[in-house]
């Protein structure tokens, strides 16, 4: 089983957005079933799943005590995708969560704020030797800012090539349980998840020949814990 975890210390980034996107994706394009979970107490991915007609993605209930035991569980039952939404901090917890990655993907938007807030989550990925991703979200179309920030991001890890664009389908879609996919499969937002689950989709196989697979039987907990929080990208982005 893959696990993709969606994470980032800024509040607003698109955790959510990105996590149910990103698994009702995945299942369109035949890499389920998937399992989405919510560990953010703000619990927006549960509601917004709660909210749904359609029962895929499935929703797995657990605990931060548990997840590790749950996601044994998923596995063992045949899921073959968890994506896992996350609080917008960096504390234990999310360390805990994101050790059990195949990838992480961290959205971002173009502003000073959230590339300053990156350092921390780009920290702790690497201390764990995650793989990791940055989503360029909520980008404004031919904006200088959005090229900007994709370069000041490209210095301090790899930058998916699919940028989200500002759209509202991205919330609106999501008011009664839905994504932009299911409101409207021909528009840009559509298409943009599509290509961005595309891309996400080969860096998970990448990460299973690393062996960032959960097997249930040997989570891959293993980290490098001797790393330093030395890197901060705020400190050199200019946009
Ligand atoms: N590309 C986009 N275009 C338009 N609106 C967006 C886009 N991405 C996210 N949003 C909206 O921005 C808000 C924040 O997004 P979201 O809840 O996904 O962020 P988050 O990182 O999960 O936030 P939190 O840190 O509070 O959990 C939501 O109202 C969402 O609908
Ligand atoms: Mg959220």
């Amino acid at each position: 089983m893959r696990v993709i975890v969606c994470a980032s210390q800024k509040g607003g980034s698109g955790k959510t957005t990105l996590s149910g996107h990103i698994a009702v994706q995945a299942e369109r394009q035949g890499a389920g079933p998937v399992a989405i979970i919510d560990t953010d107490p703000q619990g927006s991915l549960a509601e917004w799943w709660n909210s749904r007609t359609d029962d895929s993605p499935l929703f797995a209930k657990t605990s931060l005590d548990k997840l590790e035991q749950d996601l044994a569980a998923l596995q063992a039952g045949g899921v073959r995708l968890a994506v896992i939404d996350t609080p917008p901090s960096v504390t234990a917890a999310i360390r805990q969560v994101m050790n059990l990655a195949s990838l992480v993907v961290i959205p971002i938007r173009p502003s000073p704020h959230d590339l300053r807030a990156a350092a921390a989550t780009v920290d702790l990925a690497e201390t764990l030797d995650r793989s990791f991703v940055f989503v360029v979200n909520g980008a404004t179309a031919r904006a200088r800012i959005t090229a900007d920030a994709a370069v000041t991001l490209s210095q301090h890890g790899t930058v998916a090539p699919v940028t989200l664009h500002h759209r509202t389908d991205f919330a609106s879609s999501m008011i009664d349980g839905r994504t932009v996919m299911e409101c409207d499969p021909r528009s840009r937002s559509a298409a943009e998840v599509v290509a961005l689950w595309d891309y996400l989709a080969s860096r998970l196989e990448k990460a299973a020949q690393r062996g960032l697979v959960f097997d249930g039987a040997t989570p891959f907990g293993a980290s490098r814990a001797s790393r330093t929080f030395g890197r901060r990208l705020g400190t050199e982005a200019r946009i």
